[in-house]
């Protein structure tokens, strides 16, 4: 099958990217891993014997870092669409967060310990209608942020990833309203084309 031009670049770039070559060399499953290194060793947000829900985890790179960071005395519940190879020292979940069912496992995973940290790096599957994409990734991360501010601890962490466009804004209102305090992040890993930030809120009030 002959490639389009386009995915012919999309390849040459991917295969130079200097995170994809690091991430192969390091076991990291994901290039999006050093995105949340890169947030951590300048936020320290992932502390050893925290407790952690990685929403939208597959195919774990984020996950491989958290059970890291957390080591021996943490936890960490992962949940995505996807089916995921295990990560070990993680309880994964195959679920649509965006579903009762999913949240219901989610929750039962936590056995009704507050938590530490949730993340979400969730992203729908991009249909190239900006505008209805846009709207389904503000939806992800409002469901992330509603679920944050009922499960943390008074001292939480929460991270989401969101795309700049229609509903920042608000939603980035929203986050300040909800949390004491939030910061906007664009990690180096983080492709400079790309609308994606990450948005890291502290103290749930
Ligand atoms: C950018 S990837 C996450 C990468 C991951 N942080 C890593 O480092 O490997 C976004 C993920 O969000 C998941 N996702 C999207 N909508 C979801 C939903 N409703 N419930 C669970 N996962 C979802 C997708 O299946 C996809 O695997």
């Amino acid at each position: 099958m002959k490639r389009s031009a386009s995915s012919k670049n999309w390849l040459r770039r991917h295969v130079n990217d200097p995170y994809v070559q690091r991430s192969r060399k390091e076991g990291y499953r994901a290039r999006s891993a050093y995105k949340l290194i890169e947030i951590d060793d300048r936020d320290r947000i992932l502390k050893p014997g925290a407790l952690v829900v990685d929403l939208g985890a597959a195919p774990g790179g984020w996950a491989q870092v958290v059970v890291k960071r957390v080591g021996a005395t943490g936890r960490v519940v992962a949940i995505d669409l996807l089916d995921m190879a295990p990560v070990d020292g993680a309880q994964v979940i195959q679920g649509d967060f965006s579903a009762a069912s999913g949240l219901a496992a989610v929750v039962a995973a936590l056995g009704g310990q507050r938590v530490d940290v949730v993340l979400s790096d969730m992203a729908p599957n991009l249909s190239g209608i900006a505008i209805s994409d846009q709207a389904r990734v503000m939806a992800l991360a409002e469901l992330a942020r509603d679920f944050a501010v009922g499960q943390l601890k008074p001292a939480g962490v929460f991270l989401v990833k969101v795309f700049q466009g229609e509903g920042y804004d608000e939603f980035l209102r929203s986050l300040r309203a909800a949390f004491g305090k939030v910061v906007v992040r664009k990690p180096d890993a983080s492709r400079g084309e790309s609308a994606e930030l990450y948005l890291l809120a502290r103290d749930p009030r």
